[in-house]
């Protein structure tokens, strides 16, 4: 259905750490996602930024002999940097320092605590600056001590805390859960969320006087609010919370939260429980992905093992990196990671890829066909036939391509995407145009395949948003083909025919593995 609502979010990352393939692998998933919809005609929002307080940053700026503002204020601009070079197509990059957020950061908590859900205690545990967050003395013992996600000594600390009183809202969540069935994606994670409710939840504390890195408690200044009640709220600032209620009535009931598995707790059980207690609806879609691991453990920067969008982009000779492009690079991880499950970053892997479907298929494809329609058709591109045994192919690709974005599958979107070409590589190797003389048939077989190519380049813009407008110009077409509108463009027979079609050089100049 055109016309609807599509607001999409990243986890805004901590401004201690600089961009690496993880923060990009989300990151390219929502950009896909918010292509795909603005194609589909939808009014569509993609929100993502920086998580800028609490003492892991006050820390790192430290560390660095730099303010907490300036250490901010340089990591902030480096992830939009980083996010230009792979063409992510944010509407909007929110800052957890700016003004907007501490107006909406305040006026959510100022709610939850007239709603009488925050009361204040004193409060002494083990924490984690890494994870901003305390253990229990179970969790503790159970890992010697230490962290059970950085495997670093927890902290005692001691301090008056206001409290959010989570352990009233474990009903409420349980029947959240069970009104909305498809609110925690995939399964497992639902399942997991579920897991960790039925446990029973304790009250959490949610300010701090330890610091003064963060945003200050509006009935109480002495406190700053803990940065991941902070943080969680991002994702309202963005569309008016507390400023603009008419714009966060429309958007929020659209919102597709994208995050991984690591801050599941925060936003499958804190954030929906927050949200009710500010008397808001909890998210309408959180969808959790994996790790993406390199040599079988979760790129940290405490474990060294951290690789850079730049280098898989530009390539980079010292580390025997080739260099990919921005379209090789996103293709990668919305095509070889399945959303969902952890996945094992290999730069073999995404050479073997890179060379089967973007050289090889893609990349093929289009040589050939400008190859021989400058050969036999003199460089003017014919019009498909409306019989073509490939049109049943594209209008089933379409469908599963579709039920695939929308089930937030990029992995299946573009391998049903990849199977229209590969049908009319097989169609043109059964048929040589090549070596048939100028005529009707050779006109028919190419047309088809100028089609497929024309379908290609509007269903591949997720992935490849650089490229698809590349071949969109080379067999002559006006404009770019994020202007088309889904489901309309895709249907077959609409290359018109009698466009020039140009032989350029190679899209995806072939790699070799290191
Ligand atoms: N600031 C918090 C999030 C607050 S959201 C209200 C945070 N930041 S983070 O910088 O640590 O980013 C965590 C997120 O980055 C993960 O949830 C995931 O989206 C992405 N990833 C970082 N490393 C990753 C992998 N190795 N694999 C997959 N995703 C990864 O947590």
């Amino acid at each position: 259905m055109p016309g609807q609502r599509f607001y999409v979010t990243t986890p805004i990352y901590y401004v201690n750490d600089i961009p690496h393939i993880g923060h990009a692998y989300t990151t390219v998933i929502a950009d896909a996602l918010a292509r795909w919809h603005r194609l589909l005609g939808d009014d569509t929002w993609f929100l993502t930024g920086t998580d800028e307080h609490g003492l892991k940053i006050q820390r790192a700026a430290a560390a660095n002999g730099i303010s907490a503002q300036e250490q901010a204020d340089r990591t902030s601009a480096r992830f939009r940097e980083a996010w230009d070079r792979i063409d992510i197509s944010y509407d909007d990059f929110i800052r957890t320092t700016e003004d907007r957020h501490t107006a909406s950061v305040q006026a959510f908590l100022q709610k939850v605590y007239d709603n009488g859900h925050i009361e204040k205690r004193r409060y002494s545990g083990l924490y984690c600056v890494a994870c901003e967050a305390y253990y229990s003395e179970a969790e503790a013992d159970e890992h010697g001590g230490n962290c059970p996600i950085h495997g670093t000594p927890l902290e005692f600390f001691e301090e008056d805390n206001y409290f959010f009183k989570l352990s009233a809202f474990t009903e409420p969540l349980l029947e959240w859960y069970a009104a909305n069935p498809d609110a925690v994606q995939p399964e497992g994670k639902r399942n997991e969320a579920l897991g960790l409710i039925r446990q029973g939840l304790e009250d959490v504390s949610i300010t701090r006087t330890s610091l003064t890195w963060g945003v200050p408690v509006p009935w109480d200044p002495e406190h700053v609010f803990y940065v991941w009640y902070d943080a969680l709220i991002n994702y309202v600032t963005a569309i008016g919370y507390g400023t603009d209620d008419e714009r966060f009535r429309a958007w929020w009931p659209s919102v597709h939260h994208l995050i991984a598995k690591d801050i599941l707790r925060f936003h499958c059980v804190y954030w929906p429980a927050m949200l009710l207690a500010a008397g808001e609806a909890p998210p309408n879609r959180i969808n959790v992905h994996g790790y993406l691991m390199v040599g079988g453990e979760k790129m940290s920067k405490t474990r060294l093992n951290q690789i850079f969008p730049s280098d898989l982009v530009h390539g980079n000779a010292e580390k025997e990196i080739p260099a990919f492009g921005v379209d090789g690079f996103r293709y990668h991880f919305l095509r070889d990671t399945p959303f969902g499950p952890d996945g094992d970053f290999s730069l073999e892997a995404m050479v073997t890829r890179y060379n089967a479907d973007l050289a090889n298929n893609l990349g093929n494809l289009l040589s050939r066909v400008a190859t021989v329609v400058v050969k036999k058709c003199d460089g003017v591109g014919p019009a498909p036939r409306a019989d073509s045994p490939l049109a049943a192919v594209a209008a089933e690709v379409y469908r599963e391509a579709a039920a695939a974005w929308d089930a937030i599958a990029p992995s299946r979107a573009l391998e049903a995407t990849w199977k229209l070409i590969r049908e009319a590589n097989a169609h043109l190797e059964a048929h040589e145009p090549w070596k048939l003389d100028p005529g009707a048939e050779v006109d028919g077989i190419l047309g088809d395949a100028l089609e497929v190519l024309r379908i290609v380049a509007i269903l591949a813009i997720p992935a490849l948003p650089e490229t698809t407008a590349e071949v969109w110009r080379r067999i002559g077409l006006e404009g770019v083909p994020s202007e088309q509108r889904l489901p309309a463009a895709a249907r077959w027979g609409q290359y018109p025919g009698g466009l020039a079609v140009e032989k350029g050089a190679a899209l995806f100049p072939r790699l070799t593995a290191p």
